[in-house]
């Protein structure tokens, strides 16, 4: 027998389009990837050479507290980027990206019979954690009109964990530090713990938005941050938690059972690159660069961009059928309904396609 839980699940929404990706590629089609959020920037010629540089005789399994220089660079650059002081050894472990500790968060944390709330549309690993680890879920739909935050005046007392993801996959709306303010002050009320992915705080494109960690009290506060978008390292699979020392504590003693530290050479690899802000400005500005070709073409169809201030991402309301007239065209989008029945009516471009592959689509959309 299966667990059924995984039987029950729908196939990954991104499984399904490396599908449909691989049938037009099969057909002759020459694809241009709007897809999923895999950036196609190189990753720094010197984060590569540190990884290099590291790579020894024998590879050891790596302990889960991670190495010091590791935890000491990311606490520094809290401390830089956030302004929040975190104390290495008791507030911070590295993660093997940060998928992997999303998803196990619900096995972590004490759900106790009660409920995990994610805002929907998501980025699916909220909601697949907290199946897996027998909690109950529930979304909080995030609206236009709401500026795609949840109502945090309609959170009931039987939550354990609200996630949130600022700037949100897949709108690319920002939250102000109001936000957070007030999600903290609603979990010391009904006594629950905040979730904060932050896969995207380092993608923007007008203002630096804010971390979860900067509010006052941060005692219930979790945060989930990576490389993978901010150095375009999906591959490498680094990335690390900030909590409070309960909660790394916990995860101290969870995350070897799993054995999902990251290796040595990826750890020495990640202090390099989360030491350096040069390649992340330009990694900004390439993708600020396919926004500019990209946006005006969208506007000439018509469609109204919504959100999208910052991540990778565009939100864009398009009429009923363009997710295939665009495929038809060789340009794979995906559509909004994939992250949640909120996105109806909308779909989303992840600009990793290459400048010229850009400029291409931007050609195609105009000749719709
Ligand atoms: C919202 C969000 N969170 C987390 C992740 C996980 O990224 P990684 O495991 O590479 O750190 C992604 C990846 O696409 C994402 O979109």
């Amino acid at each position: 027998m299966i667990n059924p839980t995984l039987a029950e699940l729908a196939t990954y929404p991104f499984v399904r389009l490396e599908e449909k990706r691989r049938e037009l590629l099969e057909a002759g089609v020459d694809v241009i990837d709007f897809g999923k959020g895999d950036p196609n920037e190189p990753t720094d010629p010197m984060i590569r050479q540190a990884l290099v540089e590291a790579l020894p005789e024998r590879s050891p399994y790596p302990l889960a507290a991670g190495l010091p220089e590791l935890r000491e660079a990311v606490a520094r650059w809290c401390g830089t980027r956030f302004g929040v002081p975190l104390d290495a050894d008791t507030e911070v472990v590295p993660t093997y990206g940060s998928k992997e500790a999303i998803f196990s968060l619900a096995e972590v944390v004490d759900t106790g019979g009660k409920v995990v709330a994610y805002g929907e549309p998501a980025y699916p690993v909220y909601e697949r954690g907290a199946l897996f680890a027998g909690a109950r879920v529930r979304t909080l739909p995030l609206l236009r009109e709401n500026d795609f935050l949840p109502d945090l005046d309609a959170l009931g007392d039987d939550i354990a964990l609200v996630w949130v993801n600022y700037p949100h996959n897949p709108t690319g709306a920002p939250a102000p530090l109001a936000f957070y303010e007030r999600l903290t002050e609603r979990a010391r009320e009904l006594d629950f713990w905040i979730a904060s992915d932050e896969a995207y705080t380092e993608l923007w494109f007008d203002e630096p938005p804010v971390s979860a960690l900067q509010v006052a009290d941060r005692s219930r506060v979790i945060v989930f941050q990576t490389l993978s978008k901010r150095s375009s390292m999906t591959g490498y699979r680094s990335g690390f938690v900030a909590a409070p020392p309960e909660v790394i504590a916990a995860l101290k003693a969870y995350r070897p059972t799993v054995g999902t530290a990251p290796q040595e050479f990826v750890q020495r690899a990640s202090v390099v690159a989360w030491n350096d802000e040069r390649h992340v400005e330009e990694t900004r500005a390439r993708y600020a660069a396919k926004r500019d070709v990209i946006i005006p073409a969208i506007e000439a169809c018509g469609w109204e961009i919504v959100a999208s201030r910052a991540t990778m991402y565009l939100w864009v309301i398009a009429p009923d059928g363009t997710v295939d007239r665009l495929l038809e065209r060789g340009v794979l989008v995906s559509p909004g309904d994939f992250f949640g029945p909120s996105g109806a009516g909308y779909i989303r471009f992840a600009l990793v396609p290459t400048l010229d592959e850009c400029r291409r689509a931007a050609e195609i959309l105009r000749s719709l």
